[in-house]
């Protein structure tokens, strides 16, 4: 309880799955969360269950690749919750599975769109209001697949590679301004990101579970709270940091 009360978050792609899970445990733990998605009926389901117990939250209609929503979405969070402290960018898409030789220009572009230019709009926006606070905590979500290769989803991989360096290079940037950066690098996750990369590749939830030398997925709430973690004033002497959840995967 209260591990982060007091701050106001934004968790980007906090609809469905990790995120969603994110700004659950943030709420509990004392947080205002502003819920950014493009599933409108789940993200406003998200936020009226916070709501119903007793959390401050509300629900934004907002496609991270877009700028201008972006910064007009943060904006107003700010001016709702009375500045921004923590920042979660979550939202991310698989996108296509197609090979290097095979790949469209456009699918590689949405796929950095969303992974990394959605990152840089939202802590380009989020960082004044940040600053005008005195302190805040941004958490990017990378992927196993931003540490090392495999041989599937190439720009998946680039995206998630870009997303660890901009973190260590943003958290040399802000620390003077007390802003930590850190990066969060989950395993294989039952989600619907999972669950539609799965069906697609015809592998299993057993088989991919084995990978990990815990033996299974982790669930969104393995990955939850290393982000509580990470927002929370426990982790006051950590910027520039990799937080591996991946049952061993990388290890
Ligand atoms: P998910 O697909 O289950 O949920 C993603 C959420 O982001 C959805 O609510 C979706 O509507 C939202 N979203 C997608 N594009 C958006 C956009 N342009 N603007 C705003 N919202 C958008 O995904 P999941 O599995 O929960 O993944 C969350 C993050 O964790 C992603 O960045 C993903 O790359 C990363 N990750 C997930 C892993 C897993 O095994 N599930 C493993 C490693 C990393």
């Amino acid at each position: 309880m209260d591990r982060v009360k007091g701050k106001s978050c934004i968790v980007t792609g906090a609809a469905l799955g990790i995120g969603r899970a994110c700004a659950e445990r943030l709420a509990e733990e004392g947080g205002a969360v502003a819920i950014f998605d493009l599933h409108d009926t789940e993200g406003e389901a998200v936020a009226a269950a916070l709501r119903a117990k007793g959390a401050r939250a509300r629900y934004w209609h907002v496609d991270v690749a877009d700028e201008a929503a972006v910064k007009k979405a943060v904006d107003e969070a700010a001016a709702e919750f009375g500045g921004l402290h923590v920042l979660v960018n979550n939202a991310g898409i698989s996108g296509s599975t197609k090979l290097t030789h095979e790949i469209t220009e456009a699918e590689w572009d949405r796929v950095q769109a969303v992974n990394v230019k959605g990152v840089l709009f939202c802590s380009k926006h989020t960082i004044p209001h940040m600053k005008a606070a005195g302190h805040g905590s941004i958490i990017n979500l990378s992927s196993i697949y931003g540490l090392v290769g495999a041989p599937d989803v190439p720009a998946y991989h680039a995206s998630k590679g870009a997303v660890r360096l901009m973190s260590k290079t943003d958290a040399m940037c802000y620390a003077a301004d007390r802003i930590r950066v850190n990066s969060v690098h989950p395993g294989f996750i039952w989600t619907p990101m999972v669950e539609g990369h799965l069906k697609a590749s015809g592998a299993t939830r057993e088989g991919v579970g084995s990978l990990h030398p815990l033996g299974h997925m982790g669930d969104v709430d393995d990955i939850a709270w290393g982000v509580v973690y990470l927002a929370s004033d426990e982790s006051k002497f950590v910027t520039g940091a990799e937080l591996a959840i991946d049952g061993g995967y990388t290890a």
